[in-house]
């Protein structure tokens, strides 16, 4: 008998309405269209209506996953949300989706490795079909970055936004589908290039620590830069190398949106041409956790990702987190 694999059997987006656009942050900040642009490939990005938080989201992309499948809420065992951005520090993401979608079987938990949550939460999802502990795991990634950013500082606010993506993982015996292959790396010596410094136990929220704008983002955007493209780039080529596949054989690279400096950086590695490569920083920025499951369902919506074809996901983010998953896409569900 095959080996039970994990199955990306269904994929769903939500992005909300909100534009903010270079221009509109222009008005906002000493910045211009050209140097966004230039820099990091961002024209525009999503945020939130106020009011509107992480579970909303990732709640309207799992009603959008069970309109498209027919599959229904009864029939989750377990909900996996990555965020660095959750509504509340607890309860967990994970139990207001469960409530509100009606999730009666279901347990579940929230997945912090910022950047790289999608692919720990998808590889941790993996774990639990591959052992036949559950049949349908519901990967979430969401992020409300605008909730952390500090809309003065220039050298942050340019780069996130917001949205939710998801994901059903189901068993399969057949070697055409599913996650293939993992390569995940966590390296503490980056955690303060990028961070939230309070709100946590280390710096509890304070008047003091509000006046000191340290419950936003901050990032050494050039140190981390550097680390990010030789990680990713080096996740994604190790990963095609492992398995004896080339970038010839491989329909999509989904990288992680970050700067589109970084993603070309890989790509050029993996050696693929730029039809093979996902790109919509252009449209939404960096919305952490949500890039590559927004990603993953925009490569399926151009034609672009099928039945039976490979795909990389890669990504790099605070900790430092990295690396790379390897996978054959399907069987996709219709109603
Ligand atoms: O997703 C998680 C992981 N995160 C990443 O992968 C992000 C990695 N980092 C980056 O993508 C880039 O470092 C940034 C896009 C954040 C910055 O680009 P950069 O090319 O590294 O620029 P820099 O920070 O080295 O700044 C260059 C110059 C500076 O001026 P001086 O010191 O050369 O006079 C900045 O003050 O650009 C200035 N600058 C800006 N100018 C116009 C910084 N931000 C802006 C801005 N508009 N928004």
């Amino acid at each position: 008998m095959n080996k039970t694999r994990a199955a990306i059997t269904a994929v769903a987006k939500y992005l909300p309405e909100r534009v903010l656009s270079n221009t509109d942050l222009e008005k906002m900040v000493e910045t211009n269209d050209e140097w966004i642009v230039s820099r990091t490939g961002i024209r525009e990005r999503r945020l939130v209506a106020e009011g509107q938080a992480t579970s909303d989201m990732a709640i309207a992309a799992i009603n959008q996953l069970f309109n498209d499948t027919g599959v229904t809420a009864d029939e989750i065992d377990i909900i996996i949300v990555a965020t660095v951005t959750p509504d509340y520090m607890f309860p967990a993401t994970a139990a207001l989706i469960q409530k509100e979608i009606g999730a009666n079987r279901a347990w579940g938990f929230d997945l912090s490795a910022a950047c790289s949550g999608f692919l720990f939460a998808l590889q941790t999802g993996a774990s639990f079909i591959e052992s036949r502990t559950a049949k349908k795991v519901l990967v979430v990634g969401a992020d409300t970055m605008s909730a952390i950013t500090d809309y003065t500082d220039r050298n942050t606010c340019i780069l996130f936004g917001d949205a939710a993506g998801v994901v059903l993982l189901e068993p399969t015996e057949d070697e055409n589908y599913g996650l293939i292959d993992q390569m995940l790396y966590v390296d503490g010596s980056g955690a303060d290039a990028l961070y939230q410094a309070a709100g946590g136990s280390r710096l509890p929220a304070s008047a003091e620590t509000v006046a000191k704008r340290q419950h936003f983002i901050y990032q050494d955007g050039r140190t981390v830069f550097k680390k990010a493209a030789e990680g990713m780039a080096s996740a994604s080529t190790a990963i095609l190398n492992r398995n004896n596949i080339s970038g010839d054989d491989i329909a999509i690279f989904v990288p992680h949106q970050a700067n589109k400096r970084i993603i070309d950086v890989a790509a050029q590695r993996m050696g693929l041409s730029p039809d093979k490569v996902l790109l919509n920083i252009d449209k939404y920025g960096n919305t952490t956790a949500a890039t590559i499951p927004v990603g993953l369902k925009e490569a399926v919506e151009d034609g672009r990702l099928k039945d039976g074809d490979y795909a990389v996901l890669a990504a790099f983010g605070a900790g430092y987190t990295w690396g790379s998953i390897l996978l054959k896409w399907g069987p996709t569900r219709s109603k």
